[in-house]
């Protein structure tokens, strides 16, 4: 831990005008300084530092704070990140307390690691743009691929002579010590003999999130099938590789000014990228992505898009990772290129405006994608399909948020073509799995996916409210009309099955509401609606020429008040509402006869779903009653639910 007296001194020394200038261009204004924004994208300066009381505040984000909250806003440190920088830049040494003998020598370690990288990372530099061989091999390796001088001093690119000790050598000339060269991994030592790991390749060094250079990847140059293409650095006491990202310290910033991250596979992929435009991308480099990672990324964001090769081979392995992030409570979008396409190709060979069209038009939704992909797969082979189903089902299950689970199951059921219900119950199956596994967060979650299921039922009675509120507003505004309803009618045709038939009948609509309702035995859930809906059914019944507008003269003020706000909404708002819950997909009415159909058969559909579930929900807890025979009920109501769903389908 850092001491106190270290902190105080940090702050008594930091001028916040001072750090944040390293950053942002500032301009005295008054009393204060101003600047644009470095969190959004504005024309005009919006973001005020005050050196007298030593704060700064950014009014197009509402961001603002102290200097340290600047470091931790700004470049993602943490609190000790942000100390240490200061304490750096301020030449203040860093005192830690509480620290046993073997902390010390640790951190001491550790500093010793940091300081060998940050100078091999120096030589590999210089020796690309100084040396005859790294000019004549190097650099114009990274010219040939297309990089700019830019972007080589920006990814801090570099080589390393194709000799077997050079680096090394000049290391220990400049005092560094074997030991950390070698726990660093960039010499390797055998007995007597020193090599250079990295010998006669192109240096891609691998930085923390606050820029540290923590371990190398090299490429070889030639097509030498026999050595592997890269070779990174050996896992370190800096260096873990199941904890960085590749270009996280070029892309952090933008990751989080454009709330999303793209996820790609090599580091040529992240410099292209980078190159074109597209900052916020980084890479796993080459190994399956882990918790740890998608931690970093959920730092600066929520958004994470993987991008992929067009070569199918690895997609599926990659999958996997889709699930961590998910767990994480982030949100995954997936993005394939075409045949034979990389990201680094493909930015090579598209303009900046060509690959954001492209992304934006092909990154779908982790859902959409795995089920599009997978489905494919399986089309023609019902056991494959359900095993594709559960493995949607699976991802989202690991989903933390319910309702974000919730809108999943829909879209999910949507594409598929399955009934919600039966994805509801997978998705219990699945999660009880992995809470068997579980054992110590059991019942905890067990409770969260019961709630789950009521509130999957109280969202189903909003649905059933907002029907009965539109039956009501109906009749208030042409309760005493006569239309023309052309009506589907079940009948059961000579080979005993359900048919519908088409059938026009004259009559008045409160007429028509009542004896369709009273056909389905329904009952309004809504007291107040329930009342009102008897009154202005019973009123109408001995007068069908009562002026609907005097409903709201004699009733008492608290319905009075329910009628005039039902009276007053803009139809079309509760219309597209509605199309939110998925009941309508069409946003205008052309009749009133139809917009009376599409009510009471919507309110129908729901009506048999919530029986369905009833009936689940008995056979599950109630292992007595006779389960055929509520399997054939439940599958008789299916039937109904689907013809209804097709009438519904037809009246639009
Ligand atoms: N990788 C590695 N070791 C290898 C091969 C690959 O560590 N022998 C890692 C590297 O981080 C590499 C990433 O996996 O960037 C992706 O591999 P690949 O697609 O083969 O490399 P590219 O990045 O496309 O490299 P290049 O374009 O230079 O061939
Ligand atoms: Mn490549």
């Amino acid at each position: 831990m850092i001491s106190k007296s270290t902190i105080d001194q940090v702050f008594e020394t930091a001028r916040v005008e001072e750090v944040i200038g390293d950053f942002v261009q500032l301009k005295k204004s008054g009393s204060s300084f101003k600047g644009l924004s470095p969190f959004s994208d504005e024309r005009s300066p919006s973001f005020m530092v005050s050196p007298v009381k030593q704060i700064w505040k950014d009014f197009s984000s509402g961001k603002g704070g102290n200097v340290v909250a600047f470091l931790m806003e700004h470049e993602h440190f943490t609190y000790p990140e942000a100390i240490k920088y200061l304490a750096n830049k301020y030449n203040i040494e860093v005192e830690e307390t509480e620290q046993t003998n073997e902390q010390k020598e640790q951190a001491n370690e550790r500093e010793s690691l940091y300081l060998v990288s940050e100078y091999a990372s120096t030589y590999f530099q210089k020796t690309l743009h100084k040396t005859d061989q790294g000019k004549s091999i190097g650099l114009s390796y990274f010219k040939e691929r297309g990089f700019t001088e830019e972007t080589i001093k920006t990814f801090q690119l570099g080589y390393s002579l194709d000799e077997w000790q050079a680096f090394t050598d000049e290391a220990l000339k400049q005092g560094y010590n074997i030991d950390y060269l070698e726990k660093s991994g960039v010499t390797i030592v055998k007995g007597e003999k020193r090599f250079d790991r990295f010998k006669g390749r192109v240096m891609f060094p691998i930085r923390s999130m606050s820029g540290r250079v923590l371990g190398f990847g090299g490429r070889i140059l030639g097509n030498d099938k026999k050595a592997a293409k890269y070779l990174n650095s050996p896992e370190s006491d800096i260096y873990h590789k199941s904890k960085v990202l590749y270009g996280i310290f070029n892309a952090k910033q933008s990751i989080a000014k454009e709330d999303n991250c793209y996820l790609v596979e090599g580091y040529t992929d992240v410099i292209q990228f980078h190159q074109r435009g597209i900052h916020n991308v980084v890479s796993s480099s080459g190994t399956a992505l882990t918790p740890d990672q998608i931690r970093l990324i959920n730092r600066l964001t929520k958004n994470i898009t993987l991008l992929f090769d067009g070569d199918e081979a690895g997609i599926r392995a990659s999958l996997r990772g889709v699930d961590l992030i998910l767990e994480q409570g982030m949100n995954v979008k997936i993005c394939t290129f075409p045949e034979g396409d990389d990201p680094d190709s493909f930015a090579r060979q598209n303009t900046l405006e060509e690959l954001t069209l492209y992304l934006e038009e092909n990154a779908q939704d982790f859902i959409q994608y795995k089920a599009s992909m997978l489905f494919e797969a399986s089309k023609n082979d019902p056991i494959k399909k359900a095993e594709t189903v559960r493995d949607i089902i699976n991802s989202i299950s690991k989903i933390p948020d319910r309702i974000k689970r919730e809108i999943y199951i829909q879209e999910c059921s949507k594409i598929m073509d399955i009934s919600e219900n039966v994805l509801y119950s997978t998705l219990a199956q699945s999660s009880k799995k992995e809470f068997q596994e579980a054992s110590k967060k059991h019942h905890q979650e067990q409770k969260a996916f019961d709630v789950i299921k009521n509130q999957q039922g109280q969202k189903k009675v909003d649905v059933q409210y907002e029907l009965e509120r539109k039956i009501i507003q109906i009749l208030l505004l042409y309760g005493n009309r006569t239309e023309d309803f052309e009506d589907l009618i079940l009948k059961e045709n000579d080979k005993n099955e359900l048919i519908l038939e088409p059938v026009v009948q004259e009559a008045r609509v409160f007429e028509k509401i009542f004896l369709d309702l009273q056909e389905d035995e329904m009952e309004f859930t809504n007291i107040k609606f329930k009342d009102l809906y008897y009154k202005i059914i019973d009123t109408l019944n001995r007068n069908p020429d009562f002026a609907l507008e005097n409903f709201a003269k004699d009733a008492d003020t608290d319905l009075v008040a329910e009628m005039t706000t039902i009276l007053m909404e803009d139809e079309r708002y509760t219309l597209s509402d509605w199309e939110r819950q998925n009941i309508f997909p069409k946003k205008k009415t052309d009749s009133i006869a139809q917009l009376v159909n599409e009510t009471i058969l919507s309110l129908r559909c729901f009506l048999i779903s919530k029986k369905i579930d009833a009936l689940s929900a008995e056979t599950k807890n109630n292992l007595q009653v006779q389960y055929r025979d509520i399997l054939e009920e439940v599958i008789g109501y299916k039937k109904l639910d689907n013809l209804l769903s097709r009438k519904l389908n037809k009246a639009l």
